[in-house]
């Protein structure tokens, strides 16, 4: 165990840092968790760095030492003019400290879509995978479409809308295919990369065992919840509005939720499925990934997302 090496997560308070952190523990690995601000006691195996990756400075120690890095942050909370721009400056710093530290190795979670007109978030997270790309290290990229688990910003979003809306907008976008991942399968291919040597240096999608429309995926969830929505075509429908909705009444800030919606027109499918031959995954189908994340919600363990505010709405 204590020969494991070192791993740095950044990310580490979020949705998917947060778990994964506890399963890099459970295979006995050492994690350095990297936020800007504590994620967890340091003992038992996991150190913690307060660190802002917008700030080179507070980067200087940070990556000492280790030759594995996570990079599982974003700033859409920072608003629709802003987060391209930070997540570019965040990803450069990221790649001057990795490189001073000598890293091997970065895997990095993006997103799915292919490249025309996609949304800006899609192409901020493009983007980031290709900064990353460019550095001095082999970085592994994994793309996934809607993550199901608790406290997901995606994920949330459409449990907010069948839980509180009894009539949902049909809009065009919701025909929009897309590839749901669980959570568990994420956490276990990223956990999976680390022993998987040939997944350095290369860029995979990563999907569930079911491709849905987005009013499928809404369906699907209020039958698994038990809750009755109705469908009505509408002409109109702001983006703006119902983000600010989704602020107010859910754990997902609106200025995430505007980033996710924009997105709603731009298919998620995998393309191709290398990463199932070197990672063998048992896939959980959408409405077990759905039944286990409101399990998980009801016994209130949701994994406490930065870009949501479940502190402050128990
Ligand atoms: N959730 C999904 O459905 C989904 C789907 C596809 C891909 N992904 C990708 O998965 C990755 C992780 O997403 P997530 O859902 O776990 O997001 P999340 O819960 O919102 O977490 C974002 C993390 O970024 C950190 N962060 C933001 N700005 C930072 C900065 N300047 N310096 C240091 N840390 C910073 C936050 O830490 P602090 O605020 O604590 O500092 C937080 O830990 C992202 O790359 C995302 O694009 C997510």
């Amino acid at each position: 165990m204590a020969d494991k090496p070192k791993i740095l997560v950044t990310g580490a308070s979020g949705f998917i840092g947060r778990r994964l952190v506890a399963r890099l523990l459970a295979e006995g690995y050492l994690p350095r968790c990297l936020s800007r601000r504590k994620v967890a006691a340091s003992s038992g195996g996991v150190e913690n760095v307060i660190a802002d990756l917008l700030d080179p400075d507070s980067l200087r120690d940070a990556l000492d030492g280790i030759e594995t890095a996570y990079y599982l942050v974003h700033s859409l909370d920072a608003g629709e003019k802003d987060f391209a721009a930070r997540d570019r400056a965040a990803a450069e710093n990221f790649v001057a400290a990795a490189e001073r530290a000598k890293l091997r190795r970065v895997i990095y979670l993006s997103g799915l879509g292919a490249h025309e007109e996609l949304s800006d978030h899609l192409r901020s997270r493009h983007e980031v995978g290709e900064i990353l790309r460019r550095g001095n290290f082999a970085t592994t990229v994994l793309r996934a479409a809607v993550i199901i688990g608790a406290g997901g910003s995606s994920f949330e979003i459409l449990r907010f809308l069948v839980r509180t809306q009894p009539v949902i907008p049909d809009l065009p976008g919701l025909r929009t295919r897309c590839q749901p991942i669980a959570v568990d399968n994420v956490i276990g291919y990223l956990a999976g990369c680390l022993n998987a040597e040939a997944t350095a240096g290369a860029t995979f999608d990563i999907g569930g065992p079911e491709i849905l429309s987005y009013r499928e995926m809404l369906e699907h969830l209020a039958q698994v919840a038990g809750h009755v929505n109705l469908y009505f075509p509408t002409p109109v429908f702001s983006a703006w509005l119902t983000s600010r909705l989704i602020g107010l009444l859910s754990p997902v800030k609106s200025e995430v939720a505007l980033a996710l919606l924009k997105g709603l027109n731009n298919e998620v499918v995998c393309r191709e499925n290398r990463l199932r031959e070197l990672i063998p995954e048992s896939l959980i189908p959408y409405d077990r990934a759905v039944a286990l994340a409101l399990e998980e919600i009801q016994a209130g363990r949701e994994a406490r997302s930065s870009s949501t505010n479940f502190q402050s709405r128990p």
